[in-house]
């Protein structure tokens, strides 16, 4: 079968869909995070909902001063590398500054980014060209507030009576025109709070407070990865910055004093197949050649070799040396019981010592605390104490 078919029916099982995030208003939070490349993509699918491509790209990736100077290829690669990785989260591509200044331009670009593997695209206030879009099939994510597109000026937009109208009046519009939901970025909360109440598509919030519908941050920001300023609000969950500034300081040490690469590949840590447990001098109680292979063991001897059903162990007649390898099946708890089933049979007969051997694998360091377990039995295959 072709390979893009499998891919794609894969993305239509698992991916979540516009309408199931329309469907989470009020019910779930909706969790949203950038991502600009396949690594990180490949990382946050499936642990958020939505992936944004955002025009932050500017700035956290390219190092200019803000989001103007990003063109539609710039988004267009990036949104193309982001969505190699993504099976199950809704990717949003963000539309850069000037990209839909005219519906034509607006048009053009939205399905650029839809071609490079975009479900929908983001735009900041122009509800007119929102409603373009969607006319012509692409769904839109709106964005108002603080637009950083327009408004360079990094500060909570609406705290008057008249630019909250403004907003509020935005927000309505871009519903009318068929968004599906709406980014809320530095409004105030209770601004926030009445948009999420009137409007009957989701809201996502970023420093607007806890009514929205839904959370969304820079992802370099929550990781701590973009030094250059840090938004009062974009919470961190980690110092990447500083565990990659150890890992590079470490690996220049290292070179530098000749520790790394080492002459010979380092071994040290393989995983060993080890010896976990034994029952030792059991007696064969039944050889049945008729039963489907395997052996079945008294399942108070199993649980005390810390054997489970269905365990692959090895099987060692003491009698006349053969050995064979099969998997256990549970027999009636302290009866006793040991029969060697199937064509094992013919190896074995009843009344045969033998001793069944389980093995584990393990580390390095597990194999220096591991304990293995010797579980002695007399002649009726009761545990010796
Ligand atoms: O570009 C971006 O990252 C954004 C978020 C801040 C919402 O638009």
């Amino acid at each position: 079968m072709d390979k893009n078919i499998t891919i794609d029916k894969k993305r239509a099982i698992m991916k979540l869909t516009i309408d199931e995030i329309k469907s989470m208003k009020s019910k779930e939070k909706i969790t949203m995070l950038t991502a600009y490349d396949f690594s990180t993509a490949g990382i946050l699918d499936g642990n958020v909902d939505v992936i944004l491509v955002g025009d932050s790209l500017g700035m956290v990736v390219l190092g200019h001063e803000n989001v103007l100077d990003v063109t539609i290829n710039d988004m267009v690669r990036h949104t193309a590398a982001v969505s190699r990785a993504v099976l199950k989260s809704l990717v949003v591509g963000d539309m850069p500054a000037n990209s839909y200044n005219n519906k034509k331009n607006a048009i053009l670009n939205a399905k650029k980014l839809i071609k490079a593997g975009a479900d929908c695209v983001k735009i900041e206030n122009e509800h007119k060209i929102a409603q373009i879009l969607i006319e012509n099939k692409i769904p839109v994510m709106g964005h108002i507030g603080l637009t950083p597109q327009t408004i360079q000026d990094y500060k909570t937009q609406g705290s008057d009576e008249e630019s909250a109208n403004k907003i509020v009046q935005e927000a309505k519009a871009l519903e009318k025109a068929g968004c599906f939901g709406i980014v809320l970025e530095c409004i105030p909360c209770q601004l926030a709070k009445k948009i999420t109440q009137e409007l009957s598509i989701p809201t996502i919030g970023i420093g607007s407070g806890l009514h929205c519908d839904g959370q969304v941050l820079v992802s370099n920001d929550m990781l701590g990865l973009f030094e250059k300023f840090k938004p009062a609000f974009a919470k961190r969950y980690i110092n990447l910055a500083e565990q990659m500034r150890i890992a590079f300081r470490q690996y220049n040490k290292e070179v530098k004093e000749k520790q790394f690469p080492k002459e010979k590949p380092v071994l040290n840590n393989l995983q060993r197949f080890m010896f976990k447990s034994k029952i030792h001098r059991a007696t064969v109680t039944d050889a049945n050649m008729d039963y489907e292979g395997s052996i079945t063991i008294d399942a108070e001897l199993m649980k005390k070799a810390c054997i489970i059903e269905g365990e692959k162990v090895h099987v060692l007649n003491i009698q006349n040396g053969e050995r064979i390898e099969t998997y256990t099946i549970n027999g009636k708890a302290n009866s006793g019981e040991i029969c060697v089933n199937g064509a094992a049979a013919h190896k074995f007969n009843k009344g045969d010592k033998i001793i069944i051997v389980s093995y584990t694998l393990l580390n390095e360091a597990e194999i220096k605390k591991f304990q293995p377990k010797v579980v002695l039995v007399d002649g009726d295959n009761k545990i010796c104490v």
